[in-house]
């Protein structure tokens, strides 16, 4: 058995080294300790395997072609014995898509061989940082509402990506709340000490972009009058959020492509490269497999980016969390004035949830703002809320919703062509409720319209 089983120092072994060259598993062994940890090697998937039995590891390191079996069957066995060891696998040079794979299984970072050894410190100190006690970080005082099951589930893949270092790719309507989730998932890592940078890529103009990037040398340009740090240094340690990462100009993404495969930038004007560490998150409101098609987007920046996925659903997929949402509004807006939080009518709030929100929280929020700011008592009626028009543009969009809509109906609903005058008859009918405390014969006297007429609408949206 070529299992050493050796404590390089009395009471802590922290790591699991698995390679089954030798001289590999020694320098890593040195490094990790020169930090000041202790290691167990092995040689084999199946030694390794018989090490996990029996000990509980911070940090697995494993090679990924093994004379048994291959790292990634470590990585799924350590993922299902001890999930929250971090795993890191060692990857030959040139051969991103297995250590793609990997960080697809829950492998929490990469190495190329030849193993550099300040990327491998690195990768040690971030992993190191996830011990379950150290993670338990509130990201940045924010409270993230939410316990409709799709938003859960957001936020538990959230919470578990925060544990490893894969770019993120967050893909959601606008106002879904994707820098709040870019957020989390930095609040809760590794990196959650180190500084998070926000950038718009599209509010920077493409003649800046490089420098605004990677940072430039005094002269290297009129108006360069300074060295000047770029947004890749600037996140040194932290976190990088490439917000409507859509929109960067193609000659841009190369650049970016090449900044995320080195690992280094060159400040414009500079002769050398310098190394970053930053993780990547980035997101967009665009399809960016649509954009690849299109020849907007590069393919190979795309599979680098993109190697998770998270979809945030839009707010009209989880109504159920409008409520909550909407307390934790209402109660802002009463702290920031001063004063008892006002509340929402029961119409008010199932306008609310009837609504399709296309600009989601965001929406809320700005329609909760004005509804105080126009609301004269202490609860909000359907009246203080301005649903726009305009907001409806995308029960337009759907056009199987309004064909529903329309083509059961005749005669009186024959006004209901598109979504907005469904959306001004319901509210009408809701006020009318309202005004009469939910008496739906008096309702439809104020409406001019019969009783029956009414229950057919209540019932065809839902309402009764
Ligand atoms: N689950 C949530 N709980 C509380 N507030 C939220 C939640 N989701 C989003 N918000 C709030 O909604 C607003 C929009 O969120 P955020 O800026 O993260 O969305 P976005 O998807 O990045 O939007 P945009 O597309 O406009 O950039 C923010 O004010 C944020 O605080
Ligand atoms: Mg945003």
């Amino acid at each position: 058995m070529t299992v050493t089983e050796r404590r390089n120092r009395p009471d802590s072994i922290d790591v699991l080294v698995v390679d089954d060259e030798d001289d590999i598993r020694e320098l890593i062994e040195l490094s990790l300790m020169r930090m000041g940890l202790g290691c167990d090697t092995a040689g084999s998937v199946q030694e390794a395997r018989a090490l996990i039995e029996r000990r509980r590891y911070r940090l697995c390191l494993t090679d990924m072609r093994l004379p048994d079996g291959d790292g990634l069957e470590l990585v799924e066995f350590i993922q299902a014995r001890q999930p929250s060891t971090p795993v890191a696998v060692i990857t030959a040079f040139g051969s991103i898509e297995t250590a793609i794979r990997a960080l697809k299984l829950g492998a929490f970072d990469f190495v190329t061989k030849p193993v550099e050894l300040k990327r491998l410190r690195e990768l040690v100190t971030h992993a190191l940082k996830l011990e379950p006690s150290a993670a338990v970080v509130a990201p940045g005082g924010r409270t993230l509402i939410g316990s409709s099951p799709a938003f859960l589930q957001l936020r538990a893949q959230a919470e578990k990506l925060a544990r490893n270092q894969a770019p993120v790719f967050i893909h959601g309507e606008s106002g879904t709340g994707k820098e709040v989730i870019a957020r989390l998932i930095h609040g809760l890592g590794a990196r959650a000490n180190g500084p998070f940078v926000p950038v718009n890529c599209g509010a920077i103009s493409p003649e800046l972009m490089e420098s605004e990037f990677f940072g430039h040398r005094k002269g290297s340009f009129t108006g360069a009058a300074t060295d000047k740090e770029g947004l890749f240094q600037a996140a040194s340690g932290g976190t990088l959020f490439l917000d409507e990462i859509g929109e960067l100009p193609l000659a841009m993404q190369v650049k970016l492509l090449r900044a995320i495969q080195e690992r280094a930038v060159r400040p414009v004007g500079a002769h050398a490269e310098e190394p970053v560490d930053v993780r990547i998150l980035s997101a967009s409101h665009q399809d960016l497999s649509r954009l690849v098609a299109d020849g907007k987007f590069r393919q190979d920046l795309f599979f680098r980016i993109n190697v998770i996925t998270l979809r945030i659903p839009p707010l009209r997929e989880r109504a159920e969390d409008i409520p909550a949402l909407a307390e934790h509004i209402l109660a802002r807006v009463a702290e920031r004035e001063g004063g008892p939080p006002r509340r929402l009518s029961p119409a008010a709030m199932v306008a609310l949830q009837r609504h399709d929100f296309p600009g989601n929280v965001r929406e809320l929020e700005n329609l909760l703002e004005r509804a105080c700011a126009l609301c004269e008592g202490d609860e909000i009626g359907p009246d203080d809320i301005d649903l726009q028009p305009a907001c409806f543009s995308s029960a337009t969009a759907r056009p199987d919703a309004t064909a529903a809509e329309t083509g059961s109906t005749a005669g009186a609903d024959a006004v209901e062509h598109d979504g907005h005058d469904t959306e001004v008859e319901r509210m009408r009918v809701l006020k009318a409720l309202e005004d009469t405390r939910w008496n739906r014969s008096a309702a439809a006297r104020n409406l001019g319209m019969t009783l029956r007429q009414l229950r057919y609408r209540l019932q065809k949206w839902g309402m009764e």
